[in-house]
């Protein structure tokens, strides 16, 4: 009797403790204090989502950790939440790690990835301006992007034949871009300062992964072995690269002239300067740093993984390779290096590089968002804080939408007359609100580093034809798993 009426209280206390807030959508229970964080280690969390929504449905709720979450697993719904219910569903989550990072001692959320409200509208409007006037400086985006390449380009041609993990000769080329347009010229590889940025933001890609439990259950780093180390190594290194950005824009401010306007950092600083007499600016010397390391973060690791992934897709599908190369040589011929202007005559590159973003899943949940006030959606009640990950995984995969998923068909973007076509429902870069800041430099710089290698190399696995399969890594990003690649010269 005793037996069971402890039963009896620990089922209570359990259900109690994993309660779901009133008119929530349905969902897994998961455990107390741990939530469904569990069951989504065991397997391809991403798989393990998308299963999720065929049983409860496109929305379903449930705790990672002790924080409430909701997950969209449509393209409708995300649609709803991000674009007409877009400022609702605008805020971000702030995991324990980037909270902690991002955030100075009085509590303020710096930079554009993780702030909110008028902080982060003033800096997102700014920086997307930064980025698309950039005709600043004597060189466009595009020539800045096109200079970068034919560097890339004569590094392969230096391993070509060989098998080569090109891993870190992508991280070099699309970080150094980032330089161009942040300071105004690019860095030899093998210079100090360069080395020393990559090595720093590569360390914390790595080291992410280890420690995304921390971000739902922080207080366990208090525990031996529980990932305190990875932790504190995880924010010397953030704290190093800021002061690595703070040094480049000390270096920048003592040459600074607001009438010859250099690049991104210059065109930061004439913005402090205007709004000096604003005391509610949130353009200031301080905020400068996480602004840079913001675009380094998201800008580099997303980039340069789904170009490896471009490389390793080529080797399983090489009749699409072919089909390329050929569209390649019709349109742009092989004495020149390819243009931004030749995309719109190139639809099947164009359509392979799509296929290549749906498949790859770069970003599958984008950045967790979270809601800044209680609000509906899809009948079910949604409370302030919540935190919203869109399902981008499942929206690319729906064998509805797109037939055959797990196969890679350029076609299934284009229509009977070879014009792109069904690309609404490819969101890699998400949409609404909070929608990829840098999706137009990323779009270009997919379409001119992919076109030019393919221009100039065929692409072979590392072996043979011993195929590197291509079961992603879950970490910060979906990436393929380390692999080298045969670039051979073409004939
Ligand atoms: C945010 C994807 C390249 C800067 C995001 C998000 C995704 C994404 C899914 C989250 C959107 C959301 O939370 O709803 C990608 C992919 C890329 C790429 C797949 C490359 C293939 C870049 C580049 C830059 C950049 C090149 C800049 C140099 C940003 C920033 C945000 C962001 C600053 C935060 C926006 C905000 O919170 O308002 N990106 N991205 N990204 N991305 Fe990208």
């Amino acid at each position: 009797c005793t037996a069971l009426l402890l039963g009896i209280a620990v089922y209570l206390l359990i259900t109690y403790l994993t309660r779901k807030p009133a008119g929530s959508p349905p969902g897994p229970r998961g455990l107390p204090v741990v939530g469904s964080l569990l069951q989504l280690s065991r397997t391809n969390p991403l798989v393990t989502l998308t299963e999720l929504g065929e049983k409860y449905g496109p929305i379903f709720s449930m705790y990672f950790g002790p924080r409430f979450a909701v997950v969209l697993n449509s393209y409708e719904l995300i649609k709803e939440a991000f674009l007409t219910q877009g400022e609702m569903f605008s805020g971000r989550a702030h995991p324990f790690i980037i909270k902690t990072l991002m955030s100075d001692k009085k509590g303020t959320i710096h930079g554009i990835l993780e702030s909110e409200g008028a902080h982060w509208k003033e800096q997102r409007k700014f920086a997307l301006t930064g980025l698309r006037d950039f005709g600043m400086g004597k060189m466009s985006m595009e020539g800045k992007i096109l200079e970068e390449v034919e560097v890339f380009l004569h590094e392969i041609k230096n391993q070509a034949g060989r098998a080569f993990n090109y891993h870190h000769l992508f991280g070099n080329a699309v970080s150094n871009v980032i330089c161009n347009i942040v300071f105004g010229s690019r860095f030899e590889y093998d210079h100090a300062d360069f080395k020393e940025l990559l090595e720093l933001l590569n360390a914390n890609i790595r080291q992410a992964a280890n420690t995304e439990i921390l971000n739902y259950l922080p207080w366990i780093r208090f525990f031996p072995g529980a990932g305190r180390e990875q932790y504190l190594g995880f924010r010397t290194r953030f704290d190093k690269l800021i002061s690595w950005a703070k040094q480049r824009v000390a270096e920048h401010e003592k040459s600074f002239d607001r009438d010859n306007i250099r690049d991104f950092v210059d065109l930061y600083m004439k913005q402090i300067d205007d709004m000096a007499d604003n005391k509610n600016t949130t353009f200031t010397i301080d905020e400068a740093p996480y602004i840079i390391i913001n675009l380094f973060a998201a800008g580099t690791e997303t980039t340069a993984t789904t170009l490896r992934w471009g490389l390793l897709y080529m080797t399983h599908y090489p009749h699409v390779a072919r089909k390329v190369q050929e569209e390649i040589d019709a349109v742009i011929g092989r004495g020149r290096l390819p243009s931004i202007k030749d995309k719109p005559n190139m639809p099947y590159t164009e359509a392979t590089i799509l296929e290549l973003q749906r498949l790859s899943n770069v970003v599958p949940l984008a950045i967790p968002h979270a809601t800044q006030k209680k609000g509906t959606l899809a009948g079910y009640e949604i409370p302030n804080g919540t935190m919203v990950l869109p399902n981008l995984y499942a929206v690319h995969m729906d064998p509805k939408r797109f037939p055959d998923p797990d196969v890679m068909k350029p076609e299934r973007f284009l229509d009977e007359n070879g014009k792109l076509t069904n690309t609404e429902r490819l969101i890699p870069f998400s949409i609404g609100w909070r929608v990829c800041l840098g999706e137009m430099l990323a779009k270009m710089e997919l379409f001119l580093f992919f076109t030019a290698i393919l221009q100039n190399f065929d692409v072979l696995p590392p072996e043979g034809d011993k195929l590197v399969p291509l079961t992603p890594i879950i970490g910060l990003t979906c990436s393929p798993v380390s692999h080298s690649t045969r670039l051979v010269l073409r004939a």
